[in-house]
């Protein structure tokens, strides 16, 4: 089949079928300071890494909700990676709550104090990514209307690793962190316990890019 996002069958397909397509996507659990240093915690799947060098990871706000609306104002986000032992924790923290009532505690988390930004990250995920503010990118759609949908972009100035996790060979053993990912509509997701190797085919010599 084929068809025009707007215009999709939907009596074929009464539920839009996006997000089950693009899927897994990692899961942006963001934490940030409001202006009165109430700590915020929230999940973004439409969040990814962009670049590597400097790394840099991204989230998009749907609404200027509360976490792009701190990280803007304080320049600063941390992004805590999103574990089965933590997917409770971690849907919990979706809630909408009482302004200065912190989704960590909502969430039955603790907090642990970051090292150079000042969002406090989850104690207990085995990595977090200490983030600065580059840009923020309005997204317009293909007509350049304004959509009101609000992407952050952070650097990642610092990064909190679980020891336990590096194998002995130095690589960081994914699988067994057991990160978590969004699948499509409103309850699925996917979990990452399970890797697979390839070999890239044979390249030219020359410079790479990556
Ligand atoms: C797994 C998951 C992924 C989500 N992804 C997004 C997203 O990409 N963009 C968004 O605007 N809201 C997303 N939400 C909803 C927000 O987490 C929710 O609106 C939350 O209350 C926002 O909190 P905040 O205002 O403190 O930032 C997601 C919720 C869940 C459970």
């Amino acid at each position: 089949m084929f068809y025009e996002p707007a215009a999709r069958d939907r009596a074929l397909l009464p539920h839009d079928p996006f997000k089950a397509i693009v899927a897994p996507r990692p899961i942006g659990w963001i934490s940030t300071l409001d202006a009165a240093g109430t700590p915020n915690l929230a999940p973004y799947s439409f969040f990814n890494a962009v670049a590597d060098s400097p790394p840099i990871v991204m989230f998009s706000s749907a609404g200027m909700k509360d976490s792009a609306s701190h990280a803007l104002g304080r320049g600063e986000f941390v992004w805590n990676l999103a574990t089965w032992d933590l997917r409770e924790a971690m849907n919990q923290s979706s809630a909408v709550l009482a302004r200065g009532q912190s989704e960590f505690a909502f969430a039955g988390l603790q907090s642990a104090p970051s090292r150079i930004v000042a969002p406090p990250r989850v104690a207990a995920t085995p990595v977090a990514f200490e983030c600065v503010v580059t840009q923020t990118i309005e997204l317009t759609d293909a007509a350049s209307r304004p959509i009101d949908r609000h992407l952050v972009l952070g650097q990642v100035v610092g990064v909190h690793l679980d020891e336990r996790f590096i194998l002995d060979d130095g690589r960081v053993d994914t699988a067994a962190m057991r990160p978590i990912a969004r699948s499509g509509y409103l309850d699925e997701y996917s979990v990452v316990d399970e890797v697979f190797h390839m070999a890239r085919p044979p390249r030219p010599e020359g410079p790479r890019a990556s």
